[in-house]
């Protein structure tokens, strides 16, 4: 094979290995010119257990069973917006998260009809350690519907559900000082992702996490998330549809 044989893709590749950033546009142009779908780039082990056997740590407690506590979902779809329900690998990745960290405050910015929120208030219950999970959505429909959905399941007596849009005053104000947990899966567009991060970062309590959904897909995500790269430590997971899930954590 002579050298200047991929020579665009492996600069691309080198690229991204010293900035760290992938560029989705980048990646998706490699994987085509191998011939793969882009619905083959998934994760196909389950996340906690990937960074656990790494470490080689000693097992983790048992989180709740989510699936078949919760089932697959489809009592929490609300057509025609059906889609707008997490993948279960996220929701259960982030039920499991929650477990694990005993996350005593949890935060959901667009929690739709429940479906991730039911996750985080099983976990909750499981960990024993108390705490309130706080559900929010700009539209009362699906609220409402969060809050049938919970109650339906039992899990929604440690839950508050606020109505509103997550940068509004009132809002703000309802919604607790110190989060463990924030999990943002709202708009999905750059200047209120950005500014969701902005003014929630400062809330996170020492050790807490931001979740950001679809990291991958959306570009304003994606922009949001790249210029505020050097605030946290990132982690970014593709995920069954290729929507990506990213961790931030605030850097010390
Ligand atoms: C993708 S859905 C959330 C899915 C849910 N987190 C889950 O995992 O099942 C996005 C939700 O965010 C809500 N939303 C959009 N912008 C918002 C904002 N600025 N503040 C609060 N909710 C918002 C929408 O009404 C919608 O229900």
């Amino acid at each position: 094979m002579s050298l200047t044989a991929n020579l665009r893709q492996r600069l691309q590749l080198l690229r991204i290995a010293c900035t760290q950033r992938y560029i989705w546009k980048d990646l998706t142009a490699l994987v085509q010119s191998h011939g793969f779908e882009l619905r083959d780039i998934r994760a196909n082990t389950h996340p906690l257990r990937f960074a656990r056997d790494l470490a080689g740590a000693a097992p983790l407690a048992s989180p709740p069973d989510f699936a078949s506590t919760l089932g697959d979902g489809a009592v929490f779809e609300l057509a025609p917006t059906h889609a707008w329900n997490s993948e279960p690998s996220v929701s259960e990745f982030l039920g499991e998260l929650a477990f694990h960290t005993r996350a005593r405050t949890i935060v959901e910015l667009g929690c739709y009809v429940g479906w991730t929120s039911a996750h985080f208030a099983l976990a909750q219950r499981a960990a024993g350690a108390g705490g309130r999970l706080w559900c929010l959505d700009s539209d009362e429909r699906f609220l409402s519907a969060a809050r049938r959905n919970l109650a339906r399941l039992q899990l929604a007596e440690a839950t508050t559900f606020v109505q509103g849009l997550s940068l509004d005053a009132a809002v703000l104000a309802t919604l607790p000082q110190e989060i463990d947990l924030l999990f943002i899966d709202t708009s999905h567009e750059y200047q209120p992702t950005l500014d969701e991060i902005a003014t929630y970062a400062p809330r996170l309590a020492p050790g807490g996490f931001i979740l950001l959904h679809d990291t991958i897909s959306q570009d304003g995500c994606r922009r949001a998330l790249r210029d505020r790269w050097a605030d946290f430590a990132t982690l970014t997971f593709a995920t069954e549809f290729g929507n990506g899930l990213t961790v931030l954590r605030r850097k010390s």
